[in-house]
């Protein structure tokens, strides 16, 4: 029997899909596949989601909420609906490299470590945009150290 919630939930992970600037050159079946594959989990205010030092082996998109991102209790960026965190570890296969802790009741689409590192394979306009977000992550603590 359909499951009408889950209906709503794949509609809004597509939806959040298509505004990211990841995904830009994906088309509809695209965009709906890829949200097939994604596992959307809830988290608490205060919830820890990734700990500084543990091995990685996922990556997530906010699909709500908003999460902070912190080193030595001290608060690097805050992230919310649309951005994503967790590519470091992946790409480089070192530990995580801070805190990830969910401020707000917050919902992620998670991707294995194997699926995103397909995906970032066969989608060069993908492998771009995160490369985009990364260094605009590091012109920001560039900033944040010097200002
Ligand atoms: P990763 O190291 O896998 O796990 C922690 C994540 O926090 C990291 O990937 C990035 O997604 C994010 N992160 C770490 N440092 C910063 C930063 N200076 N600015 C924005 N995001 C960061």
């Amino acid at each position: 029997m359909p499951n009408p919630q889950k209906g709503e939930q794949a509609n809004s992970a597509i939806e959040l899909l298509k505004s990211s600037t990841l995904f830009s050159s994906f088309n509809d079946k695209q965009l709906k596949n890829l949200a097939k594959e994604l596992k959307e989990k809830k988290y608490n205010a205060g919830d820890l989601i990734e700990k500084e030092g543990e091995v990685s082996v996922a990556f997530y998109l906010i699909l709500d909420g908003e999460v902070e991102v912190r080193r030595k209790s001290k608060v690097l960026t805050k992230l919310g609906r649309g951005q994503f965190f967790g590519e470091m570890s992946l790409l480089d296969k070192y530990p995580r490299s801070a805190d990830v802790v969910a401020t707000k009741p917050t919902t992620c689409l998670i991707m294995t470590a194997w699926q995103w590192e397909a995906l970032v394979l066969s989608e060069p306009k993908v492998a771009i945009e995160l490369l985009k977000t990364l260094a605009r992550r590091l012109r920001a603590t560039d900033k944040a150290l010097t200002d």
